[in-house]
């Protein structure tokens, strides 16, 4: 199918509410972000029998990873027929997306995996997975012609919608939880041109405060409760089959904080399924810290009161009013979309767990070994496919991948007191790292640094091993 026949995506698509009682639909244009009959939350659904033969899409997607066209140089504008744009609009772009899937075998053992697969997103422009979401979103702000774009963030969000701000020449204000954001993230921020506002009080607290902001027609709010974020970001799914050579893993992790990142995989691999591209969906898990982890308390909850799976009963969340982890990224009480997500985990047959510091520590830590780094909030999958497999809810053989949200620069500090032994939250006393590797002060000369390579030889046998 050429892209002309399909030139007119916009009109294929709407936006929807996902409360099944009340199901309305929007224009496109309509700068909404909840459903203003119901307060629901909204999705875009395009018509996907207007997309084109799923065969010839796969070719085409195929074929753009050697194109020099713009749109084609982005892991999300390639999968553009999916998308609710047309073909023609300016897109905002930082040629995000591409990002790798590497094998790593030391935390596969680490996790009793006979192997497993992480896909790094934060190997994204600005460090993060954020920018997948944020390309369309700033697109689709340009297209209606906001001025401002706004954002509550524990960092990246913040850093992602500056610099794509700044490429669309919008203004940006970011509102932050003062001291409770990374200072990489802010430097990000601040490099980019945004407006940095640092607030008394939590992540939740500035949630609400952009939703109120929101209702000024001037302002564009670019969190994951906009649809148009989750389109972008749900490309993650089509990117990952593409790699995988269209063969399903049977295991998706991903963090949880606000919940944006596991709705859109949930909508992306549910699209390939409508499309015909596979013919099941894999199994989505999410991770929250253990002190930030009201949705994974609800889904015990309702596993305790054997609640059924199909979504027919959801209960109500109920948000963790102080919410504490180290994993900054994720220290969220009151997740804006656990809705979509949790639907998500369900329809899938997949799980919401919660992890413990020290274990999403270690697991940082043994992605490490495998020469990958990341931000701690990205390594609560593996801290979480390790209790799956102890658990017997993931088998040994079973393909898995895990999702990494953030590069490991994004959190340096948080890295060099793991490995220093002075990790601690809040009051309780430092971790024990199980992967600890302080530096080690040595005489300047060739016998002393000899003796020490030696000396690590014998200690570990070059592969760590966690203890259980
Ligand atoms: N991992 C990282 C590195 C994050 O920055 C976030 C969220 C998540 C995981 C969780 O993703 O919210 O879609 O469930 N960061 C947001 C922010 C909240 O403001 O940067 P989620």
């Amino acid at each position: 199918m050429s892209e002309r026949a399909t030139e007119a995506r916009s009109a294929n698509a709407v936006q929807r509410c996902i409360i099944p009682e009340c199901n309305s639909a929007y224009g496109i244009r309509e700068r909404i972000y909840v459903c203003p009959r119901c307060g629901g939350p909204l999705e875009i659904q395009c018509r996907l029998e207007s997309c084109g033969d799923a065969n010839v899409l796969r070719k085409q997607w195929t074929d753009r990873a050697g194109s020099n066209d713009p749109r084609d140089r982005s892991g999300v504008w390639r999968y553009r027929e999916l998308l609710p744009f047309d073909f023609d609009v300016p897109v905002v772009s930082l040629f995000e997306g591409k990002t790798p899937l590497y094998d790593a075998p030391r935390s596969a053992e680490y996790c009793g995996l006979r192997s497993l697969q992480v896909k790094h997103l934060g190997c994204n422009p600005t460090g993060s997975f954020k920018d997948a979401g944020m390309t369309t979103a700033v697109t689709h702000a340009a297209l209606l012609g906001a001025r401002t774009v706004v954002c509550a963030s524990t960092g990246n969000t913040a850093a992602s919608l500056a610099a794509y701000a700044a490429r669309a020449g919008l203004q940006c204000a970011i509102v932050v939880p003062q001291g409770q954001v990374t200072s990489a993230k802010l430097a990000q921020s601040m490099d980019y041109g945004a407006a940095v506002l640092e607030i008394d009080g939590n992540f939740d607290d500035a949630m609400r405060l952009v939703q109120e902001l929101a209702d000024d027609a001037s302002i564009y709010l670019a969190n994951s409760i906009n649809p148009f974020r989750v389109e972008g970001q749900k490309t993650v799914a089509f990117e990952l089959l593409q790699q995988c050579e269209w063969k399903l893993p049977d295991h998706v992790v991903a963090p949880g904080g606000n919940m944006g990142n596991s709705s859109a995989l949930a909508k992306g691999f549910d699209e390939l399924r409508q499309l015909g591209l596979i013919d099941r969906l894999p199994k989505l898990h999410v991770i929250q810290a253990e002190g930030s982890a009201p949705m994974a308390r609800m889904f015990a909850e309702m596993e305790k009161n054997r609640v059924a799976r199909d979504g027919s009963v959801m209960p109500d969340i109920v948000p963790v009013a102080d919410p504490k982890t180290l994993a900054t990224a994720i220290k969220i009480g009151s997740p804006i979309s656990w809705k979509k997500s949790l639907r998500g985990v369900l329809r899938s047959g997949g799980r919401v767990l919660a992890a413990s510091e020290q274990e999403i520590a270690d697991a940082k830590a043994i992605i490490g070994r495998d020469g990958i780094g990341c931000e701690p909030a990205s390594a609560t999958t593996i801290a979480g496919i390790r209790k799956m497999v102890v658990a017997g809810n993931m088998g040994r053989a079973e393909s898995v991948v895990a999702v990494l949200t953030g590069h490991i620069l994004k959190d340096p500090d948080y890295v060099n007191r793991y490995h220093n032994g002075t990790l601690s939250l809040g009051s309780s006393s430092p971790m024990k790292g199980a992967f600890a590797n302080p530096p080690e002060r040595v005489a300047a000369n060739k016998s002393a640094i000899l003796a020490s390579i030696e000396r690590r030889n014998h200690k570990s046998g070059g592969v760590p091993r966690a203890k259980n």
